[in-house]
């Protein structure tokens, strides 16, 4: 599950983050909702480059959830805009780093253009070989996601292809957008709001928590690796008592 980093700390391999803070932190200055986003986009680049210097596998980050469909559609616009920008732009950094682009959500349900540039860019940075994995959470919901897993097993049943008693903890996983991802070692929650909004619900059972009061568009390097420290120091028991682990 862990590696162990050149500065000898336990490095989680799959760390995920709920992203939040970027309209608090444009609204302490008197600026558009925007202009945060746009800064935690910032983040987004510095924290994609300090996990993968750490040796982190799988970076999953949670950029628009079912939810976010809701917010004044000038956001919701700005967003897809900021993210199509984005991807364009960092296209020739994420190939050269060694870096995949990962897609769990519902991407059909983003406009025409975004979802385009988000499979060109995610095919270029599968061309080559990769060191770790960046998943961006867009229009995605646990809840949802879950209920889909549901609804192809039921049809399996439903076809004969399997029977109700095949239906294993496995085989949800199997069903579910992050397939092939190993679950998240540590679940990081920016702005100081405790709780898991509908993310991963399934996948981070075992997860480590680590919820910092930094707002996202202030998470960078150092604060990303403090996060990492904290994770090193705890003592991850999967259910087992004290004594078994050291064993
Ligand atoms: C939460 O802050 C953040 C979002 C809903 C969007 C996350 C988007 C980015 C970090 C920028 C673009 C993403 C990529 C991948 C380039 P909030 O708006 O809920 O902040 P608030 O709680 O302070 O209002």
């Amino acid at each position: 599950m862990t590696a162990k980093s050149s500065a000898g700390n336990t490095i989680p391999r799959h760390v995920a983050i709920i992203m939040d803070g970027n309209g608090r932190w444009a609204k302490k200055r008197m600026w558009n909702r925007l202009r945060g986003h746009r800064e935690g986009a910032e983040s987004v680049d510095v924290v994609t480059e300090a996990a993968r210097t750490a040796g982190v596998e799988y970076l999953t980050l949670y950029a628009f959830s079912t939810e976010n469909w809701s917010r004044p559609a000038d956001e919701v616009n700005g967003l897809w805009a900021l993210l199509e920008e984005f991807l364009e732009k960092k296209r020739e950094k994420l190939v050269r780093n060694r870096i995949r682009l990962h897609f769990i959500g519902h991407l059909e349900h983003l406009p025409a253009g975004v979802r385009k540039k988000a499979l060109e860019v995610k095919r270029a940075t599968e061309e080559h070989g990769w060191d770790m994995t960046l998943t961006l959470a867009l229009s995605y919901g646990a809840r949802d996601e879950i209920t889909c897993a549901a609804r192809e097993i039921a049809r399996m049943v439903e076809r004969g292809e399997i029977t109700a008693n095949d239906i294993s903890e496995s085989a949800i996983s199997a069903h579910l957008f992050t397939a092939g991802i190993p679950d998240p070692d540590l679940v990081i929650r920016t702005s100081g709001e405790l709780r898991v909004s509908n993310f991963l619900l399934w996948q981070s059972a075992y997860a480590e928590y680590y919820f910092t009061e930094t707002l996202w568009p202030d998470f960078r390097e150092k604060e990303f690796l403090d996060a990492l420290r904290a994770y090193a120091g705890r003592h991850r028991r999967f259910g087992r008592t004290g004594d078994q682990v050291k064993e």
